[in-house]
Formats: C-alpha cells, structure tokens, sequence
C-alpha cells in the first residue's frame, strides 16, 4: 500500500468512522405483490433483479428507521453522541416537510446541540450528503458529522401501479464522518492506517426534472381534493428515460472521480452502485470494464432504498468480509433530480485502534 493516497478533497484527512444499517421485519415478495397487482415474480425478477423487499409496519416513519441505524453506527465509531455536531439526513420519504427528519434522529440519538438538516438529492442524496459531511469536516468547521440515509418509501408509492410499486423498499443506513490521523500518528512513519474519503463527482442534469417526482404536496402544487383524487401525492416514473440516463452518467462520473484522485477502474476493489435496477448495473459495470465480481449488490433483497441503498450495501459487504480495511471503493448515487453523485474512499477509519483506546 502506498504511504498516501491521491485525494481531491483538500483540507485535513477525513474517514468513515462508524457504519450502522436497519430493515424492517416485514418481507413483501414479488409473488405477495403479484397477489394485489397485474405483474409477476418473473417480469419483476428479469427486468429488475429484485425478488423482495421490506415495508416498515404502519405508524414507522422513515426517521424510526434511520434512528436505529444512526445509534448503531454511533456504537461503531464508539463516539458519544454528544460529539457530534451535524447530522444530515438524506431522504425522498421525509417525516414531514418541516421540520427536517434529521431533528428527530439528533434528539432521538442524544446529539443534543446538533446542527441538524435534510438533504433533498433523489436516491443520489446519500452521497451528497457524505460529499456535504467530508467537506465539512475537512475544511474544520464541524469535527463529526451524521450521514443518515432513511426512506420509508412505501408511503410515497401508489400501490395501484405497478410500474413503481414493485421497485422500492424501506430501509436505512448511517455513517459517522470523523477527521483521521494519516500521517498523523506515531506509527505512521512505519505505515499508515488505513482508510480515508478521497474525492468525489456530484453532478445533476435538470432537464430530466420532469422523470421522476412526487408531483404534489409542495409549493408547486399544493395539496388539495384534487392533488389527493388525482393520486399527484405519489411517485410518478418515467422508467425508461431513468435507465438511459442511469446507464450513461454511472460510467462517466466514475471516470471523472477516479481521474481527480489520480486512480483507475483496475484500483478498485469494491464498487457499491445505488441499488435499482441490476440491469442497470450490469450495464454500467460492462461500460467501466470492471470485472464483475467486484461488484457488490443487494437489491435481490430489499429493491430500491433510495437513500438508504448504498449504506446498507456497505453495511452488508463489510460483514460478509466484502469490504476490508483498505479496500478501494467507489460508491456512486443516482436518481431524482436527474442527479448522480460517485465518491471514492479507501475503507477503514484511518486511525490506530491502540491511540483510539489510549
Ligand atoms: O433510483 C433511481 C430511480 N429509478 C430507476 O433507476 C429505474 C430505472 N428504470 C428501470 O429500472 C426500468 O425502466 C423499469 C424496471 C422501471 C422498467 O423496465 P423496462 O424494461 O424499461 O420496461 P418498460 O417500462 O419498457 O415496460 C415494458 C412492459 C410494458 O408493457 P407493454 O407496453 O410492452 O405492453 C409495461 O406496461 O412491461 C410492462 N410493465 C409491467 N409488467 C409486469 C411495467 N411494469 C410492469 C410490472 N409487471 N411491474
């Protein structure tokens, strides 16, 4: 391994210091779907790779899911709460419009006195969110930051229409943003510790506005008889222009995040694309000329999180062993908006665990 990494974020090393993800119990499968609605495991499993996914019982909101992944990864990074002092969510299934869903993870999570917002970025919204936290932490004005990605998505879903309802599923991931000692410890002269968040891409094409939305319900078009008779609260799809735009920007912001931080496809280890479509990913891994198996997807079990997708994907690698301290990795978003965002770390919390106990 080499002494340093190339990075393309400036300012003090940032890392990963703590990793937390939460499903739902309850398991809904393409045949209980193929029970209510005019489709079938079969089209669901061929077009999409999805076979389940879970649904949060009624009375849960998107912030009980990612309070629960929010503790466990605050337990991971064996940070107190009251350390933090930011926490974003990002989410498409906010609890309310107002206030954020991330003042209830902070209370609910003991980080009494932290700032606390939501970040709107489609299913890219994680990665912007862990793009907003790095930044924020590198440049010195917060020193731990929440990255919290929550959706209970089935409560936007029209569940009449089959071309949506099928895909998604409820879930939530979290991560703590910390600084980390490359360089910075006695044993670095010897070798460094691994881990550290290098760069990133984030990017947005709004004249696909239009192709994924929750038409109703904002200050556009306000709720009313209508919006609510006219089913405008739920999430419209325009599919196919989703997966073309998909398809392309996954392998451009890819090229462009691995060029700013000076590494190719051949140095990745682990690439945890957002999880939609496994067609999708196919295609953009066969563009970027990665092999295969080192790819890591999940979405057999718990289709769309949006948000929460890429979290729980990190979650799931790093205790199947998919994920090791010092594994390159690429974690790329995209969604709603249109908006894409690729980030490229190297896993690990980039400290020595004996001077984190010391
Ligand atoms: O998180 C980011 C947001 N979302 C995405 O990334 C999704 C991107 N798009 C996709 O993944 C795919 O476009 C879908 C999976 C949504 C659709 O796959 P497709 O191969 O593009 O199918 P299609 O929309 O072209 O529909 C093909 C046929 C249509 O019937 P006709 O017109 O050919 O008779 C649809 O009505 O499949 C029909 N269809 C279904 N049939 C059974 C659509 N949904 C279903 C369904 N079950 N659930």
């Amino acid at each position: 391994m080499p002494a340093s990494r190339p990075a393309s974020l400036s300012g003090r090393p940032v890392a990963i210091s703590g990793l937390g993800a939460y499903v739902p119990k309850r398991v809904v499968t393409n045949d209980d779907l193929a029970a209510v609605l005019d489709t079938s495991d079969e089209w669901i499993t061929q077009r999409t790779g999805i076979r389940e996914r879970r649904v949060a019982d009624e009375g849960l909101s998107s912030s009980d899911l990612g309070i629960v992944a929010a503790r466990a990864a605050l337990t991971d990074a064996g940070l107190p709460p009251a350390e933090i002092d930011l926490v974003i969510t990002a989410t498409i299934s906010p609890d309310r419009i107002m206030p954020a869903t991330a003042s209830r993870v902070a209370k609910e999570c003991g980080c009494g006195g932290a700032g606390a917002y939501d970040l709107s970025a489609g299913c890219s919204g994680f990665v912007y969110a862990l793009a907003m936290a790095a930044g924020a932490v590198a440049a010195g004005l917060h020193d731990h930051v929440l990255v919290v990605g929550a959706e209970t998505i089935s409560r936007m879903l029209d569940w009449e229409d089959r071309s949506t309802a099928v895909l998604f599923g409820d879930g939530a991931g979290a991560v703590v943003v910390s600084p980390c000692d490359v360089g910075g410890t006695a044993q670095a002269s010897e070798g460094r510790f691994p881990g550290g968040i290098l760069g990133f891409d984030l990017g947005g094409d709004a004249s696909g506005e239009e192709y994924l939305m929750i038409p109703a319900g904002g200050s556009r078009l306000p709720a009313s008889r209508a919006t609510v008779e006219g089913r405008q609260h739920f999430m419209k799809m325009n599919g196919g222009e989703v997966y073309r735009f998909a398809t392309r920007v996954v392998a451009q912001s890819a090229g462009r995040v691995l060029g700013r931080c000076g590494l190719t496809v051949d140095d990745i280890d682990v690439f945890v694309p957002h999880q939609a479509n496994l067609r999708i990913i196919e295609k953009a891994v066969k563009k970027l000329g990665m092999d295969e198996d080192r790819v890591y997807t999940n979405l057999q079990k718990y289709g769309n999180t949006s948000c929460a997708s890429i979290p729980l994907c990190l979650s799931e690698a790093r205790a199947e062993g998919r994920l090791k301290d010092g594994d390159i990795a690429l974690l790329m978003g995209f969604g709603a908006g249109l908006t894409w965002g690729a980030c490229l770390l190297e896993w690990g919390r980039g400290r020595d665990p004996e001077h984190e106990r010391g």
